[in-house]
């Protein structure tokens, strides 16, 4: 249903996020009737241009991002009306330029006020301050700020308190795109909309969860954030462990933004520590050399970036949830750049019968809910079936597949389309409050404090592998396997 018109600007109104992502949402939930004319949505940045300038470009970014997505509906009113609603505003967030006409311009209209802090975290406080200080914040007013927050807690920390002194933390939007995906909503569904997985969902009976996020793309032109970043913060600290989180939260009272998020919080600070005393054993960090992917030769990480680096462009870890549901249960977690495929799979293995009264006529595999976030989004249970005849009895594992495409049909809407609009309507849910981001970075730094210990570097892999072979090791020697539709 229609929003009421609101304000929505975009600090980094030019940068890729805002024009990969941001926009082409923005513009999705207009032309489905969403958002309404009358919206003002302003681009922020520091050089200086025009609203036709700004205007342009957006047009060139959405019919490139289009192309891949439904170029048949890429709507030439739709499109025209879309662009009305945007503007530019040149602005220094360091200096005084263009404040006062952005102000004015602002405070013209009473309605719900979203500043999009699409630019480097050291710049939050600072434009937390400007906006206080221009009288740009009030009861209506949210702000959203993109992953990393920080690079640890301390930094962390500092970023939530500068935020803090300016908003509530009801007004503050801490993105995680992931949560905005449809398969990890799904998620949520599937555990608490069935009677029939919760009572299996625990130590009693399931084996182990694997959650793998894998992508071919190397680090293009982020190698500056990238490199000082690497896997464990750009990844894992936030969406590998948020899917972990709804994969093993129990089960909250409601759909209440706090009550999930309170449950969240538990498994977070349930988490087993991984130091220096036992990272060694439970931490695999790697960095692409040369190979290829996405179908061609490519490049090293450390080639890409001019030079050397002890950044991973790799991470896989065994985790463990200390609980009752989960004891002894691992969670083995992995993703990284350059891998053979662009797959995200969440993989709970269930522990195999207890008794086979198929000895000699087939050897069971134990049962697979597989969980697939991207590319093609479904849901399937892998199950031990008699193969069909009169050949005798012989059983295959098969999977029971349901596929978003072909069950629901239509157009998979970006997480940023979604996201956006509960920003709006002020829907907090799907965003990491303060405390998670805190638990999160809690059981992050030591690991980075081991590996800056152990003083060793990130073994390399070939570009198009799935890994160091340690990462390999790290699950065989638990006698498992990675799953082998994503390997
Ligand atoms: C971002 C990371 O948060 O997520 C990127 O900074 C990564 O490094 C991206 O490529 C992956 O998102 P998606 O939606 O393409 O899986």
């Amino acid at each position: 249903s229609p929003l009421p018109s609101f304000d929505l600007v975009i600090f980094g109104g030019s940068g890729d996020l805002a024009l990969r992502k941001l926009l082409p949402a923005l513009f999705h939930r207009y032309r489905d009737g969403q958002i309404v004319d009358g919206t003002r949505i302003v681009g922020v940045a520091r050089d200086d241009r025009s609203d036709a300038d700004y205007r342009e470009q957006v047009r060139a970014a959405l019919a490139a991002s289009m192309q891949q997505d439904d170029a048949d509906n890429s709507g030439g009113a739709a499109l025209a009306g879309f662009l009305q609603l945007l503007s530019y505003q040149h602005l220094d967030l360091a200096g005084d330029t263009g404040w006062e006409e952005f102000a004015q311009a602002m405070r013209r209209a009473r309605r719900v006020r979203v500043f999009y802090l699409a630019v480097a975290p050291d710049l939050f406080a600072q434009a937390a301050n400007r906006l206080a200080a221009w009288d740009l914040v009030d009861a209506d007013t949210r702000v959203v700020v993109e992953k990393p927050i920080g690079t640890d807690s301390a930094s962390a920390d500092a970023i939530n308190d500068a935020l803090g002194r300016v908003f509530a933390e009801r007004q503050i939007f801490r993105i995680d795109h992931y949560l905005g995906k449809e398969t990890v909503q799904n998620l949520t569904a599937l555990r608490f909309g069935n009677a029939l997985f919760e009572p299996l969902w625990r130590a009693q009976h399931i084996d182990h969860v694997q959650i793998t996020v894998g992508e071919t793309i190397g680090v293009e032109g982020r190698a500056p954030y990238y490199d000082r970043a690497g896997a464990l913060r750009d990844m894992v600290q936030n969406h590998l462990l948020q899917l972990l989180c709804l994969v093993a939260m129990e089960p909250p009272t409601s759909l209440d933004a706090d009550a999930i998020r309170d449950e969240k919080l538990k498994v977070l600070r349930a988490l087993r520590p991984i130091d220096a005393g036992n990272a060694a054993q439970l931490v695999v960090r790697g960095q692409y050399r040369d190979g290829a992917a996405e179908g061609r030769a490519v490049r090293g990480y450390a080639e890409e970036l001019g030079r050397s680096s002890r950044t991973e462009t790799f991470v896989a870890l065994k985790a463990e949830v200390r609980s009752w549901r989960w004891a002894g249960v691992p969670f083995y977690l992995r993703t990284g750049k350059r891998l053979p495929a662009r797959v995200s799979e969440i993989v709970v293995t269930f522990r195999p019968v207890p008794h086979s009264i198929f000895e000699g006529v087939s050897e069971l595999a134990p049962n697979r809910l597989v969980l697939r976030l991207q590319p093609d989004e479904s849901v399937t249970m892998w199950l031990m079936n008699k193969v069909p005849g009169p050949g005798g009895l012989r059983l295959r594992h098969v999977p029971m597949d349901l596929s978003f495409a072909e069950t629901f049909g239509g157009r998979q809407a970006d997480a940023y389309e979604r996201l956006l609009m509960d920003v709006v309507r002020g829907n907090p849910m799907l965003f990491m409050r303060r405390d998670e981001v805190e638990a999160a970075w809690k059981w992050i730094d030591p690991i980075r404090a081991a590996w800056e210990v152990g003083n060793d570097a990130p073994k390399p892999y070939t570009a198009g592998t799935w890994g160091p072979s340690a990462a390999v090791a790290l699950i065989e020697r638990d006698g498992r396997t990675w799953h082998e539709d994503a390997a």
